[in-house]
This record gives structure tokens, C-alpha cells and sequence, in this order.
């Protein structure tokens, strides 16, 4: 270790298939300080075939290496920046020490070219999760960091196959290279799309499956914008959990929009005959779209019929008649941007409850959207007064989402609700983690043009 992405990808096709993302554990010997290293620099990758990407990596791979702690242990990640920028990692979905959440300014400095930092946090929750930067994400996450932490069940969850698939975009020249990463045109829009869609760095690509076998596939939503309607179109498939947080009573996938930042894990009993597939799609209406395929291999096990389900994760319950409501109004501001002194344009496109803010930095952190108390129960309204979609997600809790003007819900937890156009939803949850925590939308063009605030809980 680490694993070069060349090894990568002769390990994917000498398989054929890649089953799982390399999982890399750095121990250090001498010490045994951290669990694992993740050092960010600067490297070329090959996702078009034949050229050449300069991304930004950890370890040399991007997408970065997967990351696997068991529930109510502590994860210790030193991180080491070679970026030539400063950087930090923030752990998504993680109910964190605010010290370790890894924004800048606000929970940490930001790590300097040259320098390290070791975060080191307990994992609260079982579930998928996932890491990326938190400075400069425009281009830090569209140049490749983006990785999948799994926080596995504190008793094994019982599948034959736990296969972890990262979904993301990239924006590519023929040559490899980078197109912008934004325009003011998409931000102030749905946001900037991809045109090479990866699943694991390779395009769609077959995983093989063990006949007949118990599979839980992670999917996780690392793109900056995108929002994928997956679906197994009619092969049989168990929702397990919402964004890492297991659900109480799985249910039959029909679809799920999953906007950036967030995950879907479903259970499935992998075809009994040799060679048979099963597709995974994005659906756009009465459209499918493969997004990859699973085949299934010879095994050797014994006939599965039943998905077991998770068990759910130790969230607080929302007192919700004690509850306070907070109002939240995520809006386009619409306005023509006036270029700053130095003539460059700080583009706002968006605000929450009246306020843009997009740009951090030491001398530039706005008051908190709310001040919350300590142990007492909130209700956030949220209302969506925009004709696009917002993944918005809030850091340090896992929160409830318990109605919607567009949709039934059954109350489930998660860290990122994607609101349709004009869409008011509620959401609530015990404010049991004190700090300074962000409340953004994922869409990283949005975010960067006004749509991010924080939250003070003390
Ligand atoms: Cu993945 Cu500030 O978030
Ligand atoms: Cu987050
Ligand atoms: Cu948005």
C-alpha cells in the first residue's frame, strides 16, 4: 500500500469485474497512531481510456481508497496535504466531534500544503458514509476526492457479498482533461453536469456476484450534482437503509431519487444462474439508464431466500411537543453579481433565509443561521422556493424526516434531504451536539454560490 490506480486497474480487469474497492489500511508500526494514512496530492489518473486526468488523489487513486471502521470504535485517519492548496476532510454523516468535522475556519485551520492532521473520532453509526474536502470543493471533489467510509454493523450483518460502489461524474476534454468545473449559467441553475459517469473510476462496469448469494450494494452519490433515480427496474430489491441509516422496515425498491451526497443500500439475492445479470439503473421518467451490472460467478452457498434487515442506528427521538420550529427558505436570489475590487466576480445565486454565503475564508464567517440549545428538540421547516432540486445537508446529526407537502413519508433518519422545486419538508432532531455545524446544499455549485450557512448548537 497504497494502491496505485494502475494496480487498480489491473486487478479490475484481470477480474474482469472489481467486486470491491481496494481497501487500503495503513497501520503505522512504530506507533500505532492512526489507522490509516491518507495522503492528498496531486496525480494522473486514467478514466477515459488511453489518456490521462490530472486529478487530485489520496493515494494516488480516485476515487480515493475505502475506508472501513466497526460501529463504537474510533476511527484515526492522518491526513497529509500535497495538494499545492490547503485542504481539510470532512467526514459526511458522521455525528462528530465539532474539532473533527473538518471545515475550515470553523471547526479546524485548514491543513496547509505540507502539512498533516490526524483526525480521530468515534463512529457512532453503522451505515455507508463518505469523506471529501471541505475547501475549495469546487474543483478538490471534481479533480477526484471523494471515498467511501463504511462504518460496518457492531455484529456482522450476515451477506455473502457487501459490494460499495461510488457514483461520480467527471467533466472531461477528449484528451482527459478537464472542462470548467462550473459555469455561472448551470450554478445559478440544476448545477454543472458530468459527461463521463463512473461507477468506481470505470464506466460502466459488471461486478461479479456469488449465485444465488446474499448481496448488500452501497451505493453512494459522491457527485457534485447529479441526482440519480436508481432502480433495478423489476429485479427484486430490499431498501435496508436511507443515506447510511438503516431503515426499521425494509421495503421493495421501486425507485429512489438519491441527490448528491447521498446513499442508498439495498439487499438483494444475487441471480441463481450462473451468467445471469442484473442491471442497475438511472431512471429519467420512462427511461432507464444503466448505470452498471452485477453477474453472477459459481458459489458455493447455501440457497438464500430471506434479506435480513439492519439494525437501526442509536438516534435520539425528536420530543416533538417540546419541540421549538425554525424556518429555513432556500431561495434563488437572482440578481446580477457585481465584480469585486480585484475584478474578479463572486457569483450569488442563492440564499438561505435572505443570505447568500459562499466563500470561506478567516475574515469572512457570517453569525450562525440559528442558535440552538443544547439537549432540546428543533423542528426545522424547511421550504424549498426554488424550481430546482436541493440535496440539503447538515453536519454533526442525523436527523428525522417527518412530513412533506409533496410526498408521504414514514419518519426516517438521514443527513441530506433532497427537496423537490417548491417542496416544504420537516425535519427534527435532539440538538445533542454541541458546536458550530455547517447546513448546506450538496449541490457543490450552489453551495459556492450562497446556498450554505451553520448552525450554533451550545
Ligand atoms: Cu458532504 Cu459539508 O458536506
Ligand atoms: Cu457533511
Ligand atoms: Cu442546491
Amino acid at each position: 500500500m497504497p494502491i496505485t490506480r494502475r494496480q487498480f486497474l489491473a486487478t479490475a480487469i484481470a477480474g474482469v469485474a472489481v467486486t470491491t474497492l481496494p481497501h487500503c489500511t495503513l497501520v503505522d508500526s512504530d506507533t500505532d497512531d492512526y489507522d490509516y494514512v491518507l495522503l492528498a496530492e496531486p496525480a494522473p489518473v486514467e478514466i477515459l481510456p488511453g489518456t490521462s486526468t490530472p486529478a487530485f488523489t489520496y493515494n494516488g487513486m480516485a476515487p480515493a481508497p475505502l475506508l472501513r471502521v466497526r460501529q463504537g470504535q474510533r476511527l484515526r485517519v492522518k491526513f497529509i496535504n500535497r495538494l499545492g492548496q490547503p485542504s481539510t476532510i470532512h467526514w459526511h454523516g458522521i455525528r462528530i466531534d465539532n474539532a473533527m468535522d473538518g471545515v475550515p475556519f470553523l471547526t479546524q485551520p485548514p491543513v496547509q500544503h505540507g502539512e498533516s492532521f490526524v483526525y480521530d473520532f468515534l463512529c457512532p453509526d453503522a451505515g455507508s458514509f463518505w469523506y471529501h474536502p471541505h475547501v475549495n470543493s469546487l474543483e478538490q471533489m471534481s479533480r477526484g476526492l471523494v471515498g467511501a467510509l463504511i462504518v460496518e454493523e457492531a455484529e456482522p450483518a450476515g451477506f455473502d457479498q457487501d459490494l460499495v460502489v461510488v457514483l461520480k461524474d467527471w467533466l472531461l476534454n477528449a484528451d482527459g482533461s478537464f472542462k470548467p468545473f462550473s459555469s455561472p449559467r448551470q450554478a445559478a441553475r440544476m448545477g454543472t453536469l458530468g459527461n463521463v459517469k463512473t461507477v468506481n473510476g470505470l464506466q460502466k462496469p459488471v461486478f461479479e456476484v456469488p449465485a444465488g448469494g446474499l448481496v448488500r450494494l452501497r451505493l453512494i452519490n459522491v457527485d457534485n450534482t447529479r441526482v440519480f433515480d436508481l432502480s433495478l427496474k423489476d429485479y427484486p430489491a430490499q431498501v435496508l437503509a436511507l443515506d447510511g441509516n438503516a431503515i426499521a422496515k425494509p421495503y421493495p425498491l421501486d425507485s429512489r431519487p438519491t441527490g448528491a451526497g447521498m446513499r442508498l443500500d439495498l439487499g438483494l439475492v444475487a441471480p441463481a444462474a450462473v451468467g445471469e445479470e442484473v442491471v442497475v439503473y438511472d431512471r429519467k421518467g420512462r427511461f432507464n439508464f444503466e448505470i452498471f451490472r452485477l453477474r453472477s460467478v459459481p458459489a458455493e452457498l447455501p440457497r438464500r431466500t430471506r434479506i435480513p434487515a439492519l439494525p437501526v442506528n442509536p438516534i435520539p427521538a425528536p420530543q416533538l411537543a417540546e419541540a421549538e420550529v425554525l424556518n429555513f427558505v432556500f431561495e434563488w436570489e437572482g440578481a446580477l453579481t457585481p465584480a469585486n475590487s480585484d475584478g474578479k466576480v463572486d457569483h450569488k445565486f442563492w440564499m438561505i433565509n435572505k443570505r447568500a454565503w459562499g466563500h470561506m475564508s478567516a475574515d469572512h464567517i457570517p453569525a450562525p443561521l440559528a442558535e440552538l440549545s443544547l439537549g432540546k428538540t428543533y423542528i426545522f421547516e424547511l421550504h424549498n422556493a426554488s424550481p430546482h432540486e436541493h440535496p440539503i445537508h447538515l453536519h454533526g446529526y442525523t436527523f428525522t424526516v417527518i412530513g412533506s407537502d409533496k410526498r408521504e413519508i414514514t419518519p426516517y433518519h438521514t443527513d441530506t434531504i433532497l427537496l423537490a422545486k417548491n417542496e416544504r419538508a420537516r425535519i427534527a432532531f435532539v440538538a445533542d451536539n454541541p458546536g458550530d455545524w455547517m447546513y448546506h446544499c450538496h449541490v457543490i455549485e450552489h453551495m459556492k454560490t450562497g446556498l450554505m450557512g451553520y448552525i450554533r448548537v451550545s
